[in-house]
């Protein structure tokens, strides 16, 4: 009954065993190795984008924290939503990888911003001048970190409110997957033909062991990323077991059915919680659950053996009917017998 994060899973014997197939013999190092060729060439193709400049690293934040390197100067500030994991959930790297690139906060309604909110925070910024931050670059994340969805209408209509100003456009995918097999689009749909320019393309959320991918739409970024990366440590040297894992991780669109797999038991349980009566902060749109329940069910349900987080409280100090938002995440792992058990516990 493990719902406390998607990263809680095992590694999918798909991709475990494309690292033991890598691990024979001598290869070139830092990327120069036939493996990693084909892990990109697969990532362009999944992307319909022959010429995309692929790089991969090992955690999300990075790959995150660099790809915004690129598109925002120390000058400039990078807009997402105050939920985003940039923001909230990185330390500061992309302050410190873009050297000193503030983030302007907009939005807040299921960690989506709105065309309407990102065009007033861009012009409020943007007419002053020299002494204030000058917009750089726009930052989205799908799945949102409430397990929300944007549209492809919505993402579309938020890179044109970004491409009006001249600003680039970022997509954290995390849970890139789980996304698209949400929204039953390919992965061109939700990037470059919606208007987004990079992306990070995670795989650890969904089966991998640490891999992720950026995604660079414009090929004339590879040097400077490359350069970044290398001074940003993430350069690995034994490069083919990052590349091994997306080989594994795209064969025979294990990477979707593993998404699915995880967003179905994720609406397995929506749809248990929601007849216990139980309920959501927003409607659970892939694989992710927030949902109010008072500390002492909390307490009951932990007590019993559900594994998962609150989000604003304690869940062992407080008053008992304080009402705490839990987050409840389902990885490709997590059993229909699993998710039986534990809505077993909620209705007693
Ligand atoms: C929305 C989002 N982006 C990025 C990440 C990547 O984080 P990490 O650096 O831990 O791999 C996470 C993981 O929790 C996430 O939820």
């Amino acid at each position: 009954m493990f719902f406390a994060s998607d990263n809680g899973g095992p590694v999918h014997p798909q991709i475990m065993q494309a690292i033991a197939a890598a691990n024979d013999g001598h290869v070139l190092s830092y990327g120069n190795d036939p493996l990693t060729q084909q892990a990109v060439e697969m990532i362009r193709e999944l992307f319909e984008a022959p010429e995309a400049v692929v790089r991969l690293v090992a955690t999300g934040t990075a790959a995150n924290a660099l790809i915004l390197s690129t598109m925002a100067q120390p000058w400039q500030t990078i807009f997402c939503t105050p939920l985003a994991h940039i923001h909230a959930d990185e330390c500061n790297a992309p302050e410190l990888f873009t050297g000193g690139a503030k983030l302007t906060l907009t939005g807040t309604d299921g960690a989506k911003m709105t065309p309407d909110t990102l065009g007033q925070a861009i012009t409020r910024i943007g007419w002053r001048g020299i002494n204030a931050p000058q917009p750089g670059a726009v930052s989205l994340t799908q799945v949102t970190e409430m397990g929300t969805l944007y549209t492809l209408d919505e993402l579309k209509a938020l890179s044109a409110i970004a491409r009006a100003h001249d600003l680039p456009v970022h997509l954290d995918g995390a849970r890139f997957a789980n996304a698209c097999a949400a929204l039953g689009c390919t992965a061109a749909e939700m990037t470059w033909k919606a208007g987004i320019d990079a992306v990070s393309f995670g795989g650890t959320k969904n089966g991998c062991m640490a891999v992720e991918a950026a995604v660079f739409f414009d090929p004339a970024v590879a040097r400077e990323f490359d350069l970044r990366r290398k001074r940003g440590a993430h350069l690995f040297s034994k490069h083919r077991y990052l590349a091994a894992q997306m080989q594994g991780y795209l064969q025979d669109g294990l990477w979707l059915d593993l998404a699915r797999m995880a967003n179905e038991r994720a609406a397995q349980l929506a749809t248990g919680l929601r007849a216990a009566g139980v309920d959501f902060v927003c409607e659970p749109q892939a694989n992710m659950i927030f949902a109010r329940l008072p500390r002492s069910e909390h307490q009951r349900l932990m007590s019993g053996g559900g594994v998962y987080y609150t989000e604003d409280g304690d869940p062992w100090h407080g008053p008992d009917d304080e009402m705490l938002m839990g987050r409840f995440v389902c990885d490709w792992s997590v059993t229909e017998d699993d998710v039986d058990r534990f809505l077993q516990l909620v209705t007693g």
